[in-house]
């Protein structure tokens, strides 16, 4: 091998160590799920169940990215079932109620592109998703309420 032979078998070798360090890096991304259903079952982000028979308003996640305020507040009905979720996205609030999804108080249909989150089926649920932050909302309606919800969030170190 010559000397300029050896440094390009050398450059390349090492391209292959880092190329499997990004390639490992990237896998390295967690999925925190929160979920709530049946008439009160909450599953956090972290830590354990619980269950809470309430028609207050809950906030399930509320949280600020870049001065947009993120959050979740759910409301159940007497059945235990939810009857209105307001998902707040950088700002632009979303609104389900009685099997309609209103956003920024215009009603629309599944699926919907706005400027930083869509709207889509996805299989039996509809899902809203940012197009800013790895953060998602999926839900299942029956008969105008909804019996289950769960919120992630993906964070890739
Ligand atoms: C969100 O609202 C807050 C308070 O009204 C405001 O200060 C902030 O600039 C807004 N952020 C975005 C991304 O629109
Ligand atoms: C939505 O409607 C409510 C009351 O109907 C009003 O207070 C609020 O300002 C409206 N929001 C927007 C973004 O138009």
């Amino acid at each position: 091998m010559t000397t300029q032979r050896r440094i390009l078998a050398f450059s390349l070798s090492l391209a292959s160590v880092f190329g499997t360090v990004e390639l490992l890096k990237t896998k390295e991304t967690q999925t925190y799920t929160c979920r709530t259903f049946g008439s009160g079952i909450v599953q956090p982000f972290q830590g354990e169940s619980y269950y809470v028979r309430s028609d207050c308003p809950f906030t399930l996640t509320s949280f600020n990215v870049n001065q947009g305020e993120y959050s979740v507040t759910i409301r159940r009905g007497h059945n235990g079932l939810l009857v209105q979720v307001e998902i707040v996205l950088n700002n632009v609030t979303t609104l389900l109620q009685d099997g309609h999804v209103v956003v920024k108080n215009k009603s629309v249909s599944d699926p919907c592109d706005q400027k930083y989150q869509h709207i889509f089926k996805y299989g039996i649920y509809t899902r809203l998703k940012s197009s800013l932050l790895p953060f998602s909302v999926t839900w299942h309606n029956v008969h105008g309420r909804i019996n289950s919800l769960w919120v992630t969030l993906e964070y890739t170190i």
